[in-house]
């Protein structure tokens, strides 16, 4: 999909509804980028086009978070903030590979944590803070 410039939350909402419609069950999506740089704001655009019921916050606190969504609610978003675990034998203990098992598309900031249990097929989206010199609503996106 390449790299989009975006100014406003609402626009990064508007990409990722229209990522969304390419998600399939077992996907595994990466968000990277640093602190602040839009990984969640972008998983809530996700779960609108999911049609996810209740809110998307930060899992920072709790780690992970399961969402049920599309019509009849039978479709499993698993949004993943990873970064205060410090690596695969603690990223497997939350149950990674019960949600793959089961079908879920995980969505994962800070996949970095994961190491070798994120998949050559996984999708990435890495996000870029505004320059210096840009309003501070820029972000770039890049999806590869
Ligand atoms: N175009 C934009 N896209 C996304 N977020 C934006 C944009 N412009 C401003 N923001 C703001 O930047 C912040 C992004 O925070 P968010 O929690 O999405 O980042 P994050 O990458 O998940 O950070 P963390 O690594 O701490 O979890 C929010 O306060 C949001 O309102
Ligand atoms: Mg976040």
């Amino acid at each position: 999909m390449g790299l989009f410039e975006v100014s406003s939350v609402e626009e990064t909402w508007a990409l990722a509804e229209k990522f969304a419609a390419t998600l399939k069950r077992g996907d595994i999506v990466c968000l990277e980028g640093d602190l602040g740089a839009g990984k969640t704001t972008f998983t809530q655009g996700l779960a609108a086009a999911l049609k996810v019921k209740g809110r998307v916050t930060s899992p920072t606190f709790c780690i992970v978070q399961e969402h049920f969504g599309k019509d009849d609610g039978d479709f499993m978003l698993v949004h993943m903030d990873l970064y205060r675990l410090e690596g695969e034998e603690d990223v497997l203990s939350i149950g990674w590979e019960d949600y793959l098992e089961r079908g879920a598309v995980l969505v994962v900031e800070w996949p970095e944590r994961a190491g070798s249990l994120i998949p050559s097929t996984a999708k990435h989206v890495v996000f870029r803070h505004p320059e210096a010199n840009e309003d501070s609503q820029c972000r770039r996106i890049t999806f590869s």
